[in-house]
């Protein structure tokens, strides 16, 4: 298991180019079951996740090309599902990534039948599915749970109205895909209105989906009977440009954020404004620089347009260094501060109260061995390691793998001293 080694307390600066958005590619890639066609995907990260995503659908029969790092680092993708011959997503793959769920919506609705393991609990929380299920169900399918699996049927899926009792990222996915060849008009209410749930519909317009309402609580689908092949390209990652704010409002310094898109992370900006980082939107990007250390903030995780909970761990970090005291509130995952403990080896000072984290600014962290628990905690321990004193170790750095497109390279062209180890070195 590899880890990152920092050597911390280098402000950062330089141009960092933003990549494909983790969770626009992954229900996207998901989005070639719909057709038998061809479809082409440009500005892919290549993620340990997309990895998983691609095992997944080759496993079910979906021929994949490869275009590597064609344009600015991101893979190219040609997706062909005309030959798909197993409707099966196996445990050992969803088990690695929840979001493997997402081919139950496609699946279901192409072919009549999915076979889908349910994912277990996750470091996070627990994450049930059921709205997934339930909106499929008001939609015709008959689903089983059987020996830890979603066994699904439907002879042709029916247009309906369903509104979630949550707001939920992947269970609009799921849906949005599944109605798109669905018998009649499907209407999702309570629809999460995040900017991938609306890269996703533009996908499938652009394949000819009739689909309206994206980016509201409000989705229409008007079923048709085939989608053809379309080539799209996926957003710009807003938590990995987020992640890159943070970090240099944490350390000092001035960076360009290549792609990143102002309009799409309303609430993270308001946070590193408050907090002190000047920024200015420009064409292609955003410029930011800190010159002073930061000001505390209050942040309370909501569905978009509120503050992202993926963005949770690595704001702590910029609190953890801050002058006065902020309050964290996580409300969408009950489970989602393990990195707390960790910051705190770091020297931070964080109590925990129930769903909410206070953080009392400290003026310096120092270096030590810290260990990832998840993908963006381990964004937060990055941030937290670049502004400590000596040399913070992150084990179990697959986490941040699964998310981040070669962090390290990225930081050290801003002039960071990042290297990966490999283990027993
Ligand atoms: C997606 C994102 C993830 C992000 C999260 C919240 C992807 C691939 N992942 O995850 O990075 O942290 O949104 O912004 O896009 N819930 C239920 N029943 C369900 C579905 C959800 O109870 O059927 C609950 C969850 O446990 C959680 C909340 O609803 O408490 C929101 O979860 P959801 O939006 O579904 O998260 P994901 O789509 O899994």
């Amino acid at each position: 298991m590899d880890r990152f080694q920092i050597q911390g307390g280098l402000p950062l600066q330089g141009q960092v180019r933003i990549s494909g958005a983790k969770n626009a590619a992954l229900p996207i890639l998901c989005a070639s079951l719909l057709t038998a066609e061809p479809l082409v995907i440009h500005n892919v990260p290549p993620l340990r996740d997309v990895g998983t995503m691609r095992k997944l659908l080759a496993g079910m029969g979906l021929q994949i090309e490869v275009d590597a790092q064609a344009i600015d680092g991101q893979d190219s993708l040609t997706l062909r599902a005309d030959a798909v011959n197993k409707l099966e997503a196996p445990y050992e793959l969803v088990k690695t990534m929840r979001a493997s769920v997402l081919v139950l919506g496609p699946m279901l609705a192409r072919f009549g039948e999915a076979l889908v393991s349910l994912p277990g609990g996750c470091a996070i929380g627990q994450r049930p599915v059921d709205q997934h299920i339930r909106g499929l169900q008001a939609m015709g399918a008959q689903i089983d749970i059987d020996h830890g699996f979603i066994k699904a049927k439907a002879s042709r899926l029916k247009g309906a109205r369903i509104t979630t009792d949550m707001v939920t990222v992947t269970g609009t996915e799921n849906l949005m895909m599944a109605a798109c060849l669905a018998d009649g008009t499907t209407v999702i209410d309570n629809a999460a209105c995040e900017p991938e749930v609306v890269d996703l519909a533009n996908c499938l317009i652009a394949m000819g989906a009739k689909i309206t309402g994206a980016g509201t609580d409000r989705i229409t689908v008007v079923g048709v009977e085939k989608l053809h092949g379309a080539d799209y390209t996926v957003m710009p990652d807003r938590i990995e440009a987020g992640t890159f704010l943070c970090a240099v409002m944490a350390t000092g310094g001035q960076i360009f954020a290549q792609g990143a898109r102002a309009d799409q992370m309303g609430a993270t900006l308001d946070k590193l404004r408050e907090s002190g980082l000047q920024m200015e939107e420009q064409a292609d990007g955003i410029l930011a620089s800190a010159s002073s250390r930061p000001k505390s903030v209050n942040v309370r995780t909501a569905p978009y347009p509120g503050f992202a909970t993926d963005m949770q761990a690595q704001i702590m970090a910029v609190n953890a260094i801050a002058q006065g005291t902020g309050l964290v509130v996580e409300t969408i995952f009950e489970n989602r501060f393990m990195h707390v403990q960790e910051m705190r080896r770091l020297g931070a000072q964080i109590d925990i109260d129930g769903h909410t984290a206070v953080v009392k600014g400290v003026e310096k962290l120092t270096g030590a061995r810290v260990m990832a628990t998840d993908l963006r905690a381990s964004a937060g321990l990055v941030i937290a390691g670049l502004v400590a004193d000596g040399v913070t170790d992150i084990d179990r750095i697959y986490h941040l793998d699964r998310g981040y497109d070669r962090m390290e390279e990225k930081l050290r062209s801003l002039g960071a001293r990042v290297s990966r180890v490999k283990d027993g070195t």
